[in-house]
């Protein structure tokens, strides 16, 4: 997980961060577009409001108010139509641009997110599964298929200029063509409970040769650790250290140290021995037998993950005595 998110917004100007995605830049000019007409309208307002001030102050103490104005035509609809005018300005041009940022390209390549209490997740099509990290190639499409595991999330990648809502049983899109290789920042930018400020993830464009190579061999990657090994490993990757500690010490969920064997006692007041068939069960589908003491509901299943790599896990759960 990496935590230091200024070291990941490059550059930039004071404003925004260093722009990426294609259309970074459009939506760039049409921002400054509204900051700069925002200024312009404040000084204007200032100006005259400071003029009629100096102007109309009153001189002298037995001065009375003159006659009130109550109507004129041409200074209303004068009012009316400058606003107006701005207002459909920055609304066509922000429909224009809102469709280029929505309908994505027909030939981009697909990417699947999750976002889970408290990590994102990412499938390739060749069903491979990484958390915390996505990478794509660089000058090509990419649409992102977003949906929740289990509350509401939000996408966010400030120098990719793009931001939606991840939302359980619906399915969100983005997508982008990153214009140079680098590691950026994303977010999760709606309140989704405890660890949310910790729901980060990097996004990491590749040269395009460097990704094909990569995600050919993505896949197999692991075959060869040992298992204990590959489940520390996981115990970082999968964000299980969130919730579980292996200190002892309390948190979302029951710490790992000294759980292999030990007695479990469940919600209906039975108990269980945290044998490999439980711990297995308990990876897949946590709600099944709960734990005393902790929501039910506070773990998602990780039943994305490989047989191979609930084993690992288990394995390296036997370690932390
Ligand atoms: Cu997920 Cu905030």
């Amino acid at each position: 997980m990496n935590s230091n998110a200024e070291n990941l917004i490059h550059n930039g100007t004071r404003m925004l961060p260093e722009a990426i995605s294609t259309y970074a830049d459009r939506v760039d000019t049409l921002f400054y577009f509204i900051y700069w007409a925002s200024v312009a309208l404040f000084i204007a307002l200032f100006l005259v409001t400071f003029y009629f001030i100096i102007r109309f102050r009153r001189k002298r103490k037995e001065q009375v108010a003159e006659k009130q104005i109550i109507h004129n035509t041409t200074l209303e609809v004068v009012w009316t139509v400058i606003p107006l005018i701005l207002v459909m300005i920055i609304f066509v041009w922000s429909y224009k641009d809102y469709m280029v940022m929505s309908v994505p390209p027909r030939n981009a390549l697909e990417i699947h997110v999750t976002g889970k209490k408290w990590f994102w997740e990412f499938e390739y099509p060749n069903g491979y599964k990484e958390t915390a990290l996505l990478r794509v190639p660089q000058g090509q499409n990419v649409k992102l298929i977003m949906t929740s595991g289990d509350v509401i999330h939000s996408f966010f990648v400030p120098n990719f200029r793009m931001k939606r809502d991840v939302i359980p049983n619906r399915y969100t899109k983005l997508w982008f063509n990153a214009e140079r290789a680098g590691k950026f920042q994303i977010f999760c930018t709606e309140y989704c409970g405890d660890n949310h400020s910790h729901m980060l993830a990097d996004l990491e464009v590749m040269p395009a040769s460097e990704y094909e190579e990569w995600i050919a061999k993505a896949a197999s990657a692991d075959d060869d650790m040992p298992l204990a090994e590959l489940g520390k490993q996981l115990y970082e990757k999968q964000f299980c250290y969130t919730c579980h500690s292996l200190d002892g010490s309390p948190k979302i969920g029951p710490t790992w140290k000294g759980l292999y064997e030990s007695k479990r006692p469940l919600h209906d007041g039975s108990t269980v021995v945290a044998d490999e068939t439980y711990l297995h069960e308990s990876i897949v589908d946590p709600k099944a037998k709960s734990v005393k003491g902790y929501y039910p509901s506070s773990m998602p299943s990780f039943s994305s993950l490989t047989d191979r790599q609930v084993s690992a896990l288990i394995e390296y759960i036997k370690t932390v005595k």
